[in-house]
């Protein structure tokens, strides 16, 4: 049902998966997992810094699914940089996860400002060829990090997670990944539920489509080849937001919910996170 993207290295991604930013760790996590696993979602969105990776772990061998239907991310905590200590972190990723490689890796902030993320990605690239991880990307990452790597390491990142919604469409972003071949994940892809949902242009389409908000925006970026993966916590929106491959979006729809950018940054600007 739903689509995969094929990465650089020729992996291939679902295109939407289910994002488990905030969910509490333990029942919380693994009831939510559990309930987004049997609707049908086969990629997990995760991270070291949420602390909920045993939690997921524990709803992947609850839900008897075999290892390769499923695609797990995971991320490199901040305070875990360093050639040497991102494999030590991942190898903690992997025991939490009761997992033995994840399919996608990533540095989660480029954190500029410690001057450590190439040495960091160097660490990456050894865990791909130990085979712990099937692709590696970064997330946060601006052009000029980006640029950095390609100049100075033999690996492009396969995917590059940046905030991206309607009201903040990372135009510049995302036109730097189609030129060098990197897949855009969108994190926050509904604007993490608050006023963008609100927006009369989005409602008036949701009313247009028979859709929710959400759907029409989820819709937006899957069009636009974006990878999502909303998050939730409630079982009527895991469903909801998996729902989106009934319907499409006609060209000047998806136009106008591009002209909604305003640069409306939820989170830290990467630049500045230290
Ligand atoms: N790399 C990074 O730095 C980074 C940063 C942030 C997030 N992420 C990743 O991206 C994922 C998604 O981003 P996010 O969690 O920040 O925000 P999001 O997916 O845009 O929004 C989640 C929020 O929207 C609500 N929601 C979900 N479905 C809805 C629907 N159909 N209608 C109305 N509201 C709905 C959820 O509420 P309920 O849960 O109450 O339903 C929750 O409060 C994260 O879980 C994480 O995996 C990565």
């Amino acid at each position: 049902m739903v689509p995969t993207i094929t990465l650089n290295d020729g992996v291939r991604i679902p295109q939407l998966g289910f994002g488990v930013f905030q969910i509490d760790p333990g029942a919380d996590t693994e009831q939510a997992v559990g309930k987004a696993l049997e609707a049908g979602y086969r990629h997990i969105d995760t991270a070291q810094m949420y602390g909920n990776e045993e939690s997921v772990g524990k709803a992947i061998a609850a839900s008897g699914l075999a290892r390769d239907e499923l695609f797990v991310t995971t991320k490199l905590n901040n305070d875990r940089h360093g050639r040497d200590e991102a494999q030590k972190a991942l190898e903690e990723s992997l025991t939490a996860l009761g997992l033995d490689h994840v399919d996608l890796y990533l540095i989660h902030w480029p954190l500029p400002q410690r001057d450590d993320y190439v040495e960091t990605w160097r660490g990456l690239e050894q865990a791909k060829a130990a085979g712990r991880v099937r692709s590696i990307g970064v997330s946060n990452f601006q052009v000029a990090h980006l640029d950095r790597l390609a100049a100075e390491t033999d690996t492009v990142p396969a995917v590059n997670q940046i905030e991206l919604h309607p009201d903040f469409t990372q135009d510049e972003l995302r036109a730097y990944h189609r030129d060098h071949g990197i897949a855009t994940e969108a994190w926050s892809p509904i604007g993490q539920g608050g006023e963008l949902l609100q927006l009369q242009e989005i409602t008036a389409l949701a009313e247009k489509y028979g859709k929710s908000a959400a759907q029409v925006v989820l819709r937006w970026h899957l069009q636009l080849g974006n990878i999502v993966f909303p998050k939730s916590a409630t079982p009527a929106r895991i469903e909801e937001n998996l729902d989106v491959f009934g319907f499409e979006l006609a060209d000047d729809d998806v136009a106008t919910l591009s002209a909604l950018d305003a640069g409306n940054r939820l989170g830290p600007d990467p630049d500045e996170m230290n």
